[in-house]
């Protein structure tokens, strides 16, 4: 039986697919795993949170600029960012699915699937075990742990596994033209972070945007891994995109940095209009190969508190090795006084707090947390919607224009309204259907306002404004809708 998590997921799956949000990729050939297309509705969005983000960032924030690096980099970037190297995940096949499985989902899983019978201690221990064998990089340990729990593979339902081995999560291309006999030598990766666009023009930024330290450089883009196990939606994609920013330090300085970030960007996920109490923070213990310190911001998902961004003190490791590898100093003269010196601060590597966010992880706790099932049923008779409870800044369409009847003048009395607004924000217009319908599909996309033009429309030019939440309506001048919503749709 599914669970109701599950159930949940499955249903804001549906709804996103049949609402013109979210579709499979390439879903006429089947889809392709883990690669998602959004539609209408999905990438304005989507839009609308990059636009968020970015303007918070770079606005709000007057020592943070932002650029647009390439996907494609200098392949010798990746080894200086230990991606060549470090960037793997511990992988365990089964022999008679000759299926793939990451370790650490395999083993989450399962102790997910102990904990709905109810057996919490059994799964806490599973799970603390498995972290600290990762931990250590105990493979033989993990293998054990998995036939001792006998962990079976989801589709042969056997404990018959390989060895755990490590595969790097970086998709490789060919660059230019090539033939067989150099193609080592034309290999180009796909960047699995867009960070590293950042560091390799720390220097070009710095000095072209005349920026002293601190500052920051922000970045939006797409970012490629060969997830093994991708699931979940648009929750762990091969093909997604990051909103980052990486924050240059006085060395020494980090600490404070990276809690004042914390703070911030926690901050600014309650802006949002999610509740506080559907997110926490997860201090990491296993950092990643280039952190002094980590943590995530967690949401509730349907599937329980996941990551969705990381803030990590990145210490002066990426810079130091672009230096190493590119044979290019990486050093910012600070003119600052040291008032323990009594000298200028002088030259250093600066170091680095991040704030990484996934955009498509944003977009399904935004998705999440608006959809919405009600019962409308008043007495005997039966009705329900599901409404899309954005906030209206982030709604993918602000408001609704609707003629009651598709004749009498009244299409042109909206079409007025429409040229009043459109230029402004999106609007929608529709005449097809009852009103009652319209109102219901503009619920179902999470549009805040409708307007309804009618016979009386044409005699005192006033609206009907009815509120996607209350579903109460207003009667209202035409001439104000406009003030209204735009006022509404503001952050
Ligand atoms: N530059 C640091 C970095 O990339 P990360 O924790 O690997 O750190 C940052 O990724 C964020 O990117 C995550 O918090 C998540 O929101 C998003 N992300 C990572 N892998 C993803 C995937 N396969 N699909 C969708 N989003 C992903």
């Amino acid at each position: 039986m599914m669970s109701n998590e599950n159930k949940r997921l499955n249903d804001i799956i549906s709804h996103c697919k049949e609402y013109g949000f979210i579709f499979p990729g390439s879903e006429i050939y089947d889809g392709l795993q883990a690669v998602y297309d959004y539609g209408p509705w999905g990438s304005e969005l989507k839009k609308n949170i990059h636009d968020l983000w970015w303007n918070t960032m770079t606005r709000r924030y007057e020592n943070i600029v932002g650029i647009d690096a390439a996907i494609l980099m200098h392949p010798t970037t990746w080894k200086a960012s230990g991606h060549v190297d470090n960037f793997n995940d511990p992988m365990i096949d089964n022999k008679d699915s000759k299926k793939r499985y990451r370790v650490d989902h395999l083993i989450e899983s399962h102790a997910a699937g102990l904990k709905e019978k109810g057996n919490e201690k059994e799964a806490l221990e599973l799970l603390d075990k498995a972290e600290a064998l990762l931990a250590k990089d105990d493979f033989t340990g993990l293998k054990k742990l998995i036939e001792n729990y006998r962990i079976v593979c989801p589709l042969s339902g056997t404990c018959n596994w390989t060895d755990i081995r490590q595969f790097n999560l970086m998709f490789s291309t060919q660059f230019g033209s090539t033939s067989s006999a150099d193609e080592a030598d034309n290999l180009v990766y796909l960047r699995p972070e867009t960070a590293q666009g950042i560091f390799v023009n720390f220097l070009n930024v710095q000095k072209s945007a005349r920026m002293k330290i601190p500052f920051g450089i922000a970045q939006v883009g797409k970012a490629f891994r060969n997830e093994i196990v991708a699931r979940q939606f648009i929750f762990r994609m091969r093909e997604f995109e990051q909103m980052e920013m990486q924050f240059f330090v006085r060395p020494g300085t980090q600490k404070e940095w990276y809690e004042f970030w914390k703070e911030e960007r926690l901050k600014w996920h309650y802006s949002l209009g999610i509740p506080k109490e559907k997110f926490r923070y997860h201090n990491h213990t296993k950092l990643a190969h280039y952190a002094d310190a980590a943590c995530d911001i967690e949401y509730e998902f349907p599937m329980g508190f996941k990551e969705v961004e990381g803030i990590h003190s990145r210490t002066d490791f990426d810079l130091r090795n672009h230096q190493e590898y590119s044979k290019k100093k990486m050093q910012y003269f600070d003119s600052e006084t040291d008032p323990s010196s009594g000298k200028p601060y002088g030259n250093y590597i600066p170091y680095v707090i991040e704030t990484s966010i996934g955009l498509d992880r944003t977009v399904l706790m935004v998705i999440c947390e608006a959809y919405t099932e009600e019962d409308l049923s008043d007495g005997g008779k039966k009705d329900s919607r599901v409404v899309m409870r954005f906030s209206p800044a982030l709604a993918p369409v602000k408001l609704a224009v609707l003629p009651l009847l598709k004749k009498d003048g009244l299409p042109e009395a909206a079409r007025k309204i429409m040229d009043d607004c459109k230029n402004h924000f999106r609007c929608f217009y529709e005449e097809k259907d009852t009103i009652g319908k319209r109102y219901r599909r503009m619920d179902a996309i999470g549009t805040p306002f409708c307007v309804t033009v009618d016979h009386q429309t044409l005699q005192d030019d006033t609206v009907t404004l009815r509120y996607r939440d209350t579903m109460l309506q207003d009667r209202i001048p035409a001439a104000q809708v406009k003030d209204i919503v735009w006022k509404a749709v503001q952050h």
